[in-house]
């Protein structure tokens, strides 16, 4: 098969012929049919964030089951699938509370440089990107990485839901909990962030207040639910929130910038909780007023929507199928396995909600 290989940060992504070893008895090999571009996988392309190199990226994905190992009873071949990243075992204590984003057994969610699921004819070993790496017409995966899903779901819109839908809508609805009447601005209005305002909305927010530099991305959130748009290329984000509520009861960063973040603080009311999703770069150390922790406001983290993903994923479908979540918009371009680094270049020049790669 073929898959798109980082060697090293910075530089551009290589189409190798790969193979994938048999599925074990709990994994299960999927034929990819759409992967999605995120802005995550940049950020590794980038070298902001480290990971064991040369690996096959992508985490954003949905696809057909091919062959599955001889302990898995979930799916069967020809089933429709989703992956997600936050692959699960079911009986650690983070997934016995409820938690399975945060799944702490090493042996189910494999840490990077850990699995050997990949193969070619160099010697150098080839990695697996957070449990799935998408950017290859097959993915073999625990079985616990997939959610089935009923067929006449698009599998293009399927797979945004994989990383960017749940990523953003799970920010607003499972982790921040916003509440009916709640005002709450998302900072950052790309695959992440629109999907926060379309949570936010559906979750029935008074004022959803999108902040972006893009005015085609502003557009897109006030056809999606935004009440309010701020363009932050134009005016102080924090003081035009500040204008137009007093302060949000939530504000959800789907950036990952310091400024961002820190400003996605500095523009909550009194009692109010920042949800910081964007990945800001590794080391780097957010700052905060104390005095204002006095008073009440919060700052929390936001794994993968802090989903589960097995009962969200058919839910999000359900809404998407009745015409309440929007995805029809989001994707700009499909393009194919060998156009991927052009594909992250117009994410770089921000030209593109998302991209997606159709395999044949
Ligand atoms: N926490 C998680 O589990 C998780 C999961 C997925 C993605 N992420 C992170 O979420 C972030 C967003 O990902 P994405 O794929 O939506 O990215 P994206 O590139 O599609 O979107 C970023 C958006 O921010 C806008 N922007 C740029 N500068 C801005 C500014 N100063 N103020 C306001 N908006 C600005 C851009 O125009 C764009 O619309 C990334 O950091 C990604 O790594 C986190
Ligand atoms: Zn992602
Ligand atoms: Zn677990």
């Amino acid at each position: 098969m073929r898959a798109a290989v980082l060697y090293e940060p910075n530089t551009p992504l290589v189409i190798e012929e790969i193979s994938t070893r048999k599925p074990a008895a709990r994994e299960v090999l999927i034929k990819t049919a759409y992967a999605g571009l995120c802005h995550s996988d940049l950020h590794f392309m980038e070298g902001l964030y480290p990971h064991p190199l040369p690996a096959v990226l992508g985490h954003e994905s949905a696809g057909m089951v091919e062959q599955v190992g001889s302990e898995v009873s979930y799916v069967k071949p020809g089933d429709h699938v989703i992956t997600c990243l936050s692959v699960f075992c079911g009986t650690c204590e983070m997934c016995t509370s409820g938690r399975p984003t945060l799944c702490i057994d090493t042996d189910v969610k494999l840490p990077p440089g850990v699995a050997r699921r990949l193969e070619w004819e160099k010697e150098q070993q080839l990695h697996t990107f957070l449990n799935l790496s998408s950017f290859g017409e097959q993915m073999l995966v625990h079985e616990n990485a997939v959610v089935k899903i009923r067929r006449d779901m698009p599998l293009d819109k399927a797979a945004l839901i994989g990383c960017g839908v749940i990523t953003g809508f799970g920010a607003a609805t499972n982790t921040a909990k916003v509440g009916w009447g709640e005002n709450v601005a998302v900072i950052g209005c790309g695959g992440v962030g629109m999907a926060a305002v379309e949570g936010a909305h559906i979750a029935g927010a008074g004022r959803v207040i999108a902040i972006d530099t893009n005015p085609v991305k502003l557009q897109l959130a006030a056809k999606l639910g935004a009440t309010d748009l701020i363009d932050a290329s134009r005016v102080d984000p924090v003081e035009a929130v500040m204008e137009l509520t007093g302060g949000v009861h939530h504000a959800i960063e789907c950036l990952g910038l310091k400024k961002t973040a820190e400003q996605s603080f500095q523009m909550l009311a009194i009692g109010g909780t920042a949800t910081i999703v964007g990945m800001v770069p590794f080391g780097e150390k957010l700052e905060f007023h104390g005095f204002d922790f006095l008073r009440g406001r919060k700052v929390q983290g936001s794994s993968m929507g802090s989903n589960r993903f097995r009962t969200d994923m058919p839910r999000l479908i359900e809404l998407y199928m009745q015409g309440r979540l929007h995805l029809d918009d989001w994707i700009s371009d499909v393009i194919r396995l060998d156009q991927i680094n052009e594909g992250f270049d117009n994410m770089k020049a921000g030209n593109v909600m998302r991209s997606v790669i159709k395999f044949d």
